[in-house]
């Protein structure tokens, strides 16, 4: 893998405490949305986007069970490396335990419970990952005092970014996928503790918007961001992939699809997986890709 490329990290740490008692035992991003593990969803969004080479951050107890799922990512043509985060000290925090990975490559972080799908995605994060300066992307939802709110200008220039304000400026919330150049780790070690004890990812991209570096894009209505932080929002999640992957036959975050699309993978390594997951419908579908 070229070392200049961008590199991934999912950030999959938290307490999940929202999702109590489901998340008592295991990682929140380990449950299922319909039919596999949340993981594979932001995991084959950075791989739409042409990432290979990726760091996992997790908390201290969960980090075998990610392991034993998605190993060194060698079967599905990547590179998979881990760290910890020991508390949950802010997303931005992620960039600081990353650093090491990171090292002087541009970086895309994506939060371990973000789903993105729908039409023209994959060309729209393919081109971020393609530009040197920093992207984020911001979504219209009705709730914009439960995340970061980005104020546009009228010819929609991102004015401010808050989290979480009371009173939120617009509708637009940003959602959970980072496009960073390699100044992220310096910019995120500047950062003080908020209220709530953690290092605000909302901090690190003010910093951007402040020196004018920062790319702020809408996704339009024709694309789907799903969080699935709370049992109503991961339910929800779980039933829109149903509706859409039984309508269409095509399954939504299925990594060994993209890369074997991707030329990642040959026929017989994605024959070989397939054949692991035959009883559960999953290995039928990647044998159906072969026949295509
Ligand atoms: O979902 C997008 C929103 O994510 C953004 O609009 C906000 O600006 C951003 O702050 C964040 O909102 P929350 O603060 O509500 O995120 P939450 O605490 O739910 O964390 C998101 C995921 O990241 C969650 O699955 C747990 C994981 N996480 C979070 C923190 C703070 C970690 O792995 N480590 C952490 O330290």
């Amino acid at each position: 893998m070229n070392s200049s490329e961008r590199k991934g990290i999912i950030l999959a740490g938290g307490t999940g405490t929202r999702l109590f008692p489901m998340t008592k035992v295991i990682s929140k991003q380990l449950l299922p949305v319909y039919d596999k593990p949340m993981i594979f969803y932001p995991l084959s969004t950075l791989m739409l986007s042409g990432i290979r080479d990726f760091l996992i951050i997790t908390n201290p107890q969960d980090l075998e069970s990610f392991k034993s799922l998605l190993g060194n990512g060698e079967e599905i043509g990547v590179n998979i490396t881990y760290e910890i985060q020991s508390k949950p000290k802010g997303i931005a925090h992620a960039l600081i335990v990353g650093e090491e990975f990171i090292s002087d490559s541009q970086v895309a972080l994506i939060l371990g419970d973000n789903l993105f799908y729908g039409q023209g995605i994959s060309n729209i994060l393919k081109n971020a990952n393609q530009k040197t300066c920093s992207s984020i992307f911001a979504y219209r939802v009705v709730d914009p005092e439960r995340y970061g709110v980005v104020e546009f200008s009228k010819d929609f220039k991102a004015q401010s970014i808050e989290e979480k304000p009371d009173n939120p400026k617009s509708n637009f919330a940003i959602t959970g996928i980072y496009f960073y150049d390699n100044s992220a780790v310096k910019k995120a070690k500047t950062l003080k503790t908020s209220k709530r004890g953690e290092l605000e990812i909302t901090d690190l991209n003010k910093l951007y918007l402040e020196e004018n570096s920062l790319n702020v894009e809408v996704f339009n209505r024709g694309i789907a961001w799903l969080d699935t932080g709370t049992v109503d929002s991961l339910g929800e999640a779980s039933s829109f992939i149903k509706t859409i992957e039984h309508r269409q036959g095509y399954k939504i975050g299925c990594p060994e699809e993209i890369a074997w699309r991707n030329g990642w993978i040959k026929n017989s390594q994605l024959e070989i997986i397939a054949k692991k997951n035959i009883k559960s419908g999953y290995g039928e579908y990647l044998l159906s890709l072969l026949e295509e």
